[in-house]
């Protein structure tokens, strides 16, 4: 078992390269059929998605765009406390159709935050592609068109995914060992 040490923590690998590819490439399938012709424009969430955004993207072999975004904290007024931002979408993306990628959904409140800052845009639709998801955890009704795979509630990184900034160059997907 292919071990690395990530700061302070030992991970072990739990998806291989070889498994991401062949998921990645399966879905990307699902979103050929359904999204051919409809020119969408793929939204990667900033920073965790960067990796499988790409993978994804070069396995579409119809026309589609991408832009890179991120949701931003800052503490808003004492009245409003903590507000979110989206920030990078430059492009209007009224009536086109957008598939929002994510690394990972684990409560689903960021995506929750995200699909309804999208909303105001007046997308035509909005689905979603995420490489992972961790059911047990969501705490949000979310429909996920898109997902490579379903992860119990353990921390994980590689492929994109960070352990305090480290760790998003590993080429499969570690989780945490006890
Ligand atoms: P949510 O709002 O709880 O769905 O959180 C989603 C975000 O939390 C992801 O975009 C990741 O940045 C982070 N996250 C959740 N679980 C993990 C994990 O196991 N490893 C690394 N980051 C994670
Ligand atoms: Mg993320």
């Amino acid at each position: 078992m292919k071990k690395v040490v990530v700061k302070d923590k030992t991970f072990k690998v739990c998806i291989s390269q070889e498994k991401i590819r062949e998921r990645v490439k399966a879905i990307a399938a699902d979103i050929s059929c359904d999204m051919a012709g409809k020119k969408p424009l793929l939204i990667a969430v900033l920073n965790g998605s960067f990796v499988f955004a790409a993978d994804l993207m070069r396995e579409l072999d119809f026309p589609c765009e991408i832009s890179f975004v991120r949701l931003s904290s800052y503490a808003g007024t004492a009245s409003t406390g903590k507000v979110r931002e989206l920030i990078g979408l430059s492009e209007s993306i009224e009536g086109r159709s957008v598939i929002v990628v994510e690394d990972i959904i684990d409560s689903g409140l960021t995506m929750q935050e995200m699909l309804t800052m999208l909303a105001e845009k007046k997308p035509a639709d909005v689905r979603i592609a995420s490489l992972l998801v961790k059911p047990d955890n969501l705490k949000v009704n979310l429909d996920i068109r898109y997902r490579c795979f379903d992860i119990p509630n353990d921390f994980i990184v590689g492929y994109g995914l960070d352990y305090d900034g480290e760790g998003r160059n590993l080429p499969d997907i570690y989780v945490v060992e006890e």
